[in-house]
This record gives C-alpha cells, sequence and structure tokens, in this order.
C-alpha cells in the first residue's frame, strides 16, 4: 500500500492546483514589494509555477539580489530584479499580465488594519501611477492593507488616467477563504481541501463575513460564533503571535499565488475557475458600495461574472449590514484620499 494511499493529492493543495506541464502562452508575472515578507515567498511560488514565462521582481530595496537568488532555480521562466526608481518600475511593469503588490507596511499588535492607511495609501497610489502608465491592462492584485481602501484608490489613479478597467482590478482576499476552509476543517475534524465557502464583504474584522449557513447548517450557537470571529480576526492571531515582527506572510504568500494561479489558468482559456475577491461590484452598488469580495469567475478578460451571494440567514444578514456600513466608509476613504493626492 502507498504511504498516502486514500488521501488526498498535494495537488490538491498546492496554490497551482492541477498544472498543465508547460505553458498555454507567455505569462509575465511583476511583483511589487517582492523583498518583504510576503514578497519573497510568493516570489519563489511565482517562480515555481509552470505558467509563468517571465518573473519580474521591484522594491524599493534589495529586489535585484532576491531575483538572482530564485534565477538559480531550475524552473523555466527567467527572473529579473530591478533597483527602485522609475526605469525600474517600468522595467518591472512593461508586458505584465500579473502586476501583485504586496508592497508597504505591515501591522503590529493593538493596530487595525486602517491604522496603516497613512503610510500604505501613498505607496499604492505612486506604484498605480507607475502601472496605469506601464501596464494599463495587465490584471492588478492588491494585497496591501487597508484592502478596502488601497483598492479604490488603484480604481481612481486608473480613472484619472482613462485605463480603468474594473475586470481587471483585484483586492486579494483569498487568505480569508483559505483560513475559512482550515478552521472549519479543525471544527468539524474534516480535511480542509473539502471546505469552500464564500467570505463575503472586504478585508478587515467585521468586514470580514463568513456565509457559512447555507453548506454548514449543522454549525450553530457558540461554535458558529466563535469560528465567524475566528474568520474575521484570524490577521490578529498572526499579529499577535509574530509579536510586533509583522503579520501573515507566508499564509498570504500561498493564498496570493493561488489567486494568481487561478488568472493566469483562465488567461490560459480555462474554464470555471473562480476564487474569491474585493472587486467593483453590482451586488450592493444600490447601497452605496461599489467594492465589495464575493466569489467570482475568472476568465481570459480577468473577472468573467460576479456571482450571487449564496443563501443567507438572518445572522449573516446582520453580519453584512454591519460590513457594509464599515465598508463604504473605508472606500470613502481611499477615494477621498486619491481625490486629494493626486
Ligand atoms: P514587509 O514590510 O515585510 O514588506 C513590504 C515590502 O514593501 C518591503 O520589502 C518594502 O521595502 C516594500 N516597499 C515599501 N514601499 C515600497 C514602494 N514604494 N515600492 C516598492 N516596494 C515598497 O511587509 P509584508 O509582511 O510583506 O506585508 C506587506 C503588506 O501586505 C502589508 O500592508 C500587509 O498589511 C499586507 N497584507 C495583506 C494581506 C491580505 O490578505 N490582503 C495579508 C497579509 C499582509
Ligand atoms: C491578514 O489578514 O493576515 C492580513 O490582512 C494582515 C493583517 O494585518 O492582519
Amino acid at each position: 500500500t502507498l504511504p498516502f494511499a486514500g488521501r488526498r493529492a498535494f495537488s490538491d493543495y498546492s496554490p497551482f492546483g492541477r498544472l498543465a506541464t508547460s505553458p498555454a502562452k507567455p505569462a509575465k508575472v511583476a511583483v511589487l514589494g517582492a523583498t518583504g515578507g510576503i514578497g519573497q515567498p510568493l516570489s519563489l511560488l511565482m517562480k515555481l509555477n509552470p505558467l509563468v514565462t517571465d518573473l519580474a521582481l521591484y522594491d524599493i530595496r534589495g529586489a535585484r539580489g532576491v531575483a538572482v537568488d530564485l534565477s538559480h532555480i531550475n524552473t523555466n521562466s527567467t527572473v529579473k530584479g530591478y533597483a527602485a526608481g522609475e526605469e525600474g518600475l517600468k522595467a518591472t511593469l512593461q508586458g505584465a499580465d500579473i502586476v501583485l503588490i504586496p508592497a508597504g507596511v505591515p501591522r503590529k499588535p493593538g493596530m487595525t488594519r486602517d491604522d496603516l492607511f497613512n503610510t500604505n495609501a501613498s505607496i499604492v497610489r505612486d506604484l498605480a501611477k507607475a502601472a496605469a502608465q506601464y501596464s494599463p491592462e495587465a490584471n492588478m492584485l492588491i494585497i496591501s492593507n487597508p484592502v478596502n481602501s488601497t483598492v479604490p484608490i488603484v480604481s481612481e489613479v486608473f480613472k484619472a488616467r482613462n485605463v480603468y478597467n474594473p475586470k481587471r482590478l483585484f483586492g486579494v482576499t483569498t487568505l480569508d477563504v483559505v483560513r475559512a476552509s482550515r478552521f472549519i476543517s479543525e471544527v468539524k475534524g474534516t480535511d480542509p481541501a473539502h471546505h469552500n465557502i464564500t467570505v463575503a464583504g472586504g478585508h478587515s474584522g467585521l468586514t470580514i463575513v463568513p456565509l457559512l449557513s447555507e453548506k454548514y447548517p449543522e454549525i450553530v450557537g457558540e461554535t458558529r460564533d466563535a469560528l465567524v470571529k475566528r474568520i474575521q480576526f484570524g490577521g490578529d492571531e498572526v499579529v499577535n503571535a509574530k509579536e510586533s515582527m509583522g503579520s501573515a506572510t507566508l499564509s498570504m504568500a500561498y493564498a496570493g499565488a493561488r489567486m494568481a494561479n487561478s488568472l493566469l489558468r483562465a488567461r490560459a482559456g480555462e474554464s470555471g475557475i473562480s476564487e474569491p475577491a474585493f472587486v467593483e461590484s453590482p451586488l450592493y452598488k444600490a447601497a452605496g458600495v461599489d467594492f465589495f469580495a464575493s466569489e467570482v469567475e475568472l476568465g481570459p478578460e480577468g473577472v468573467k461574472e460576479i456571482h450571487a451571494l449564496p443563501k443567507t440567514n438572518e445572522y449573516e444578514n446582520e453580519l453584512l449590514a454591519t460590513a457594509l456600513q464599515d465598508l463604504k466608509a473605508n472606500i470613502k476613504k481611499g477615494i477621498d484620499f486619491t481625490k486629494s493626492n493626486p
């Protein structure tokens, strides 16, 4: 008997899923903030992804070193790292199909993601300006926090330059769904690969709304409340355990690599691929909330279809109502910042 007989295969957990062995077409992936806690393992996972043909790394420090290191790995893609400044940004971004942005400062214990706004808003705005100029048609995957505000910042920067395409802008919320499936499996004593729920709303505290009831009506009462709270505040668990050394980096790299891989597969023509993401969404536009995270079907054009939410119960409707209020304020904050600091 094989030691792993009856168990799930590595590919069930791999951020690459079941892989084609060679890319259907060339794909350039750019990572901005590539030297950081997320940037390095995310770049490693991109180097290991056979759908990637060119990997370009940018940071205000050290991207060339990371690139040379990764370039010795014997996968087929090329890796180039660039020095800080306009020329480096231009070379990193030109021809990119996917731009991953984990640039910016992480939280320390006691901080909210919104406390990062003052530092990260201008970092993301400036990187978005470069992307609007050098890679306006790329899929933009925004990881930098606070995601609920940094995504609207990117949209405003692109709009001001007449290159905004809502189908190409994603706030990366994959980690919330990765966490949800892991935490559900711990409650149920099962394999996390079997659990996939919609986590709606945004990416901070009470804006993170796990919709458990349709798939798991049996999880109720205190167990449900604790599970929902753990998914909403999973980020704090890591921030506190890291004791001022930063926030989630490795699980985030995994989640970011999964999102990028899904886009690469959809771009290569595979159908039926969906991932959670914080995108410009019709779901709550009538309530004045233009960006909203939900399950998004991906295609070669980026967003193919934004799915309706699963059936919700009273408890979840209340969570959604709270989330919408916070989201509205977070989105407005990003838009107002970009308008007054173009
Ligand atoms: P880090 O400090 O380890 O790395 C950030 C990197 O960004 C550094 O290498 C830094 O030099 C670089 N950087 C700063 N300004 C830059 C600029 N103008 N251009 C290019 N690079 C620049 O931080 P980290 O742990 O990697 O986290 C990065 C961000 O990701 C934080 O804002 C964090 O809150 C966020 N994050 C988001 C999620 C999510 O689920 N979306 C999960 C975890 C972390
Ligand atoms: C996370 O969810 O882990 C990230 O958004 C980082 C953080 O600040 O919690």
